[in-house]
């Protein structure tokens, strides 16, 4: 261990919440992770404390211009008793990504990964092990300084909490359930240039018009197409896209308005890995409706750390309704989903080197 953090336990430990009714990210544990940044110092004082609220300056700085990111992570307890996390080192290396992009400062990657393994140590007992949950880590910095002018600021605090949580998607037993996605075609997640790839709070927040809408349209979820042809296919919602088309799986490339997604590189490499033809290429959307017209159109599903693996049965499209397949859960979506939960949770052998045991 490079760094030694502070524990300050809770006096008043919280019952654990049932696992048959657990939402996802309405509960959260009893501690949480403190740090802060000044030009000065650098990160420091790392430490644990119970969770609870935090007081903010009316003038603190990312309220007004949200100089701000996150990361999503899961930790996992095996049936055998273990605990894992899942390729906690890609967040990482994430994150100072981001950060750059919104001038936020480095974090050394051994700092963060041991930030999120010190915290879900001292609350493993909150990892919940039914079918379908996990505990879901959300680490998050924000600019922090008493100033309301437009500039980089120079103090920051990072802050990581946990939550129990049940399926991202309320499906009936928390299995998958395809989903109904629509295709935006007036309003854009990301432009080149932009902080498509990043994961800010921003892109998260002038996503949810086109979320409304789809909802009104009686869909789940939207498909977010190009922002200067309004053409090509980019992501679905908050996560990674992926279109099966004969034998070939497609998904937008990282030309900088997707997010590089823990969950789309394992899904790349473990195509790559059962010798399925993968290809990061762009895809219009006219070309997937005639792959559904000529029956080419196999399967889509999304992916991502909170739901990892969603099939999609089908997409609306300009008052048309598209059905993927038979409209319900492509064979190679659930062998995707089976694998990488599996390996999540210890219950297929990781092969891939991709499990942190804690
Ligand atoms: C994820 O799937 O990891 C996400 O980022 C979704 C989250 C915004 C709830």
């Amino acid at each position: 261990m490079k760094y030694n953090f502070e524990i300050n336990l809770t006096q008043n430990p919280k019952p654990k919440p049932d696992p048959d009714t657990l939402k996802f990210g309405k509960t959260f544990t009893d501690h949480m992770f403190v740090m802060e940044y000044t030009a000065d110092k650098g990160w420091h004082d790392g430490k644990i404390v119970p969770y609870g609220p935090i007081t903010l300056e009316p003038s603190s700085s990312v309220l007004h211009y949200a100089q701000t990111a996150f990361e999503g992570m899961k930790a996992y307890r095996t049936a055998d008793g273990r605990h894992l996390l899942f390729r906690p080192y890609m967040n990482a290396a994430r994150v100072n990504k981001t950060n750059d992009r919104m001038c936020m400062p480095e974090m050394d990657e051994e700092l963060f990964v041991e930030a999120v393994k010190a915290l879900v140590e001292v609350d493993k007992d909150w990892i919940p092990t039914k079918s379908g949950t996990s505990l879901y880590i959300r680490p998050f910095m924000f600019a922090n300084e008493t100033f309301i002018g437009v500039a980089p600021a120079e103090i920051f605090k990072f802050i990581i909490i946990c939550s129990p949580v049940g399926p991202y998607y309320d499906t009936p037993g928390g299995g998958l359930l395809a989903a109904s996605i629509y295709v935006e075609e007036e309003l854009v997640r990301a432009v080149v240039g932009g902080t498509g790839f990043a994961k800010v709070g921003g892109n998260y927040a002038g996503s949810m018009k086109a979320q409304k809408r789809a909802k009104q349209h009686g869909c789940e979820q939207v498909l977010w197409l190009d922002a200067i042809e309004h053409s090509y296919v980019e992501e679905i919602g908050t996560s990674n896209a992926f279109f099966m088309i004969g034998d070939e799986v497609i998904t937008a490339p990282l030309l900088g308005t997707i997010l590089p997604g823990v969950t789309r590189a394992s899904v790349i490499e473990l195509l790559q890995k059962w010798g399925i033809k993968i290809s990061e290429r762009r895809l219009r959307i006219e070309d997937v409706v005639q792959a559904s017209k000529d029956g080419s159109l196999k399967e889509i599903f999304a992916t991502g750390t909170a739901a990892v693996i969603s099939p999609v049965g089908k997409l609306q499209y300009r008052g048309a309704q598209i059905t993927i397949g038979d409209g319900g859960i492509g064979a190679l979506t659930q062998k995707l989903y089976d694998t990488l939960y599996g390996l999540q949770t210890g219950s297929v052998p990781d092969d891939m080197g991709w499990t942190m045991e804690f």
